[in-house]
C-alpha cells in the first residue's frame, strides 16, 4: 500500500479545524519562506541517493494528540538513513539496560563527521550511537542479541514507531551495500576491538538495510511524535519505547544528533534531532510535538539545508527552544514552590 493510501485511511487523525488553521498557517509560512531555496546538493556517495528529485519539499507536524498537519511533499517516499540511528539505539537501550549499552557505545559528541574511522581514546568504544561508528556498534549487538531475525525486529519497531508497516527501498540497500566500504572498514575496527563477534558482512547487511527503510515526513513527524509522547504513538495509542530509552535518546540526540554542526544547532533550534542524508530531519518537542521535514539537498557535513532552516524558525516562532523563558521546567519543582 503506497504511503498515500495509508494516510487516506487515517483521517481522523488529522486536527480539529481551529487548531489545524493554526497549525496550518504556520507550516505554510515555512514552506513559502523557504520553497525557493534550493542551496545545498545530494549525497551522492550512495550512487543511488543521486538519482533522488533534488527539490522535494515536505513538512509535517504531528502533536502529543496524534493530529498532523502537512504541507508540500509530505508523502513522498525517501530513505530515512542516519535518522534509523536514534531508533536503533533506543531499541537496544530498551533491550539490555543503561550499563550494558554503554559497555558498546558511549555519549560523547565527537565533533567529527558521521563517517570518522575513530574510537574514543580515553574508552576504545564509539564515541557516541549517532555517528557512523556507533551505530554500527549498536546494530552489532542488536545482531548479537536478535541473530537473523535482528532485521525483522527493527522493522517492527520502526513501523509501530510510525504507527503503519514500513519496508526497505531495495535499490538503496544494494547500492549501499555495493558502495559502502568505509562502513565495512568500520565494522572490522569495532569486530577487532570486541564490540561484537558476529560476522561483519551481516553487522553491515542489517546497518544498511536499517538506513534504507522508506519512510514520508509524516511518518517522521509521528515517530518523532512517539518520542515527545514518552514512547507512546500517540497516533495509535501502543507503547513503542520505556519511558528511560527514549530519556537517554533524546539527550543523545540533543547534544550529537546533527554530528559536527550539533552545537550550532543546540543554540540556534534547541530541539533533540536527528538527520539523515536522504534529506529528512527528525525534531522532538519533549511532550508536545512531533517534527519531520524532508529536503534532500544537504549542507556540508550531510544536513538538509531547509530542514535546518524550517526547524529553526518554527523553534523560534513558536518559542520551542528547551531553554526558552516559554519553558516552564518541572511541574513537579513548581508544585513544591507554590506549597511554601
Ligand atoms: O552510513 C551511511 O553513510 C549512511 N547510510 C547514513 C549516513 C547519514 O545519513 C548521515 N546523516 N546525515
Amino acid at each position: 500500500m503506497s504511503a498515500q493510501q495509508d494516510y487516506a485511511d487515517c483521517p481522523q487523525n488529522f486536527l480539529p479545524h481551529s487548531t489545524e488553521a493554526m497549525m496550518h498557517s504556520t507550516i505554510n509560512g515555512l514552506y513559502d519562506q523557504f520553497k525557493g531555496n534550493i542551496v545545498g546538493s545530494l549525497a551522492n556517495y550512495i550512487p543511488e541517493l543521486s538519482k533522488v528529485a533534488p527539490n522535494q519539499f515536505g513538512i509535517a507536524l504531528t502533536n502529543s494528540q496524534g493530529k498532523t498537519v502537512t504541507i508540500g511533499d509530505a508523502t513522498s517516499p525517501f530513505t530515512i538513513q542516519s535518522i534509523s540511528k536514534a531508533i536503533t539505539f533506543c531499541m537496544l537501550l530498551e533491550r539490555v539496560g543503561r550499563q550494558e549499552t554503554y559497555r558498546y557505545v558511549g555519549v560523547q559528541p565527537s565533533a567529527e563527521p558521521f563517517n570518522a574511522i575513530t574510537l574514543n581514546p580515553l574508552s576504545n568504544i564509539p564515541f557516541n550511537p549517532m555517528v557512523n561508528t556507533g551505530a554500527i556498534a549498536v546494530a552489532g549487538r542488536l545482531r548479537q542479541i536478535f541473530g537473523p531475525r535482528a532485521f525483522g525486529e527493527v522493522l517492527n519497531v520502526f513501523s509501530l514507531a510510525a504507527g503503519r508497516t514500513l519496508d526497505v527501498d531495495e535499490q538503496v540497500f544494494q547500492s549501499e551495500r555495493e558502495t559502502g566500504h568505509r562502513n565495512r572498514a568500520i565494522g572490522h575496527l569495532l569486530r577487532a576491538v570486541g564490540i561484537f563477534d558476529v560476522p561483519v558482512d551481516e553487522v553491515l547487511d542489517l546497518y544498511f538495510r536499517q538506513c534504507s527503510i522508506q519512510v514520508t515526513a509524516i511518518d517522521l513527524s509521528i515517530m518523532a511524535s512517539t518520542f515527545a509522547n514518552l514512547g507512546v504513538n500517540p497516533v495509535t495509542g501502543r507503547e513503542v519505547f520505556d519511558l528511560d530509552s527514549v530519556r537517554d535518546t533524546l539527550s543523545t540526540m540533543f547534544t550529537c544528533g546533527m554530528y559536527d554542526g550539533a552545537g550550532d544547532w543546540s543554540c540556534k533550534v534547541g530541539l533533540p534531532a536527528k538527520s539523515g542524508v536522504g534529506g529528512g530531519i527528525l525534531a522532538v518537542v519533549n511532550r508536545q510535538l512531533g517534527i519531520g521535514v524532508f529536503s534532500p539537498r544537504l549542507d556540508s557535513v550531510g544536513n538538509s539545508v531547509r530542514g535546518q532552516l524550517c526547524c529553526a524558525a518554527l523553534s523560534q516562532e513558536l518559542g520551542l527552544h528547551a531553554f526558552d523563558m516559554s519553558n516552564m521546567g518541572s511541574s513537579f519543582l513548581q508544585a513544591m514552590s507554590a506549597r511554601r
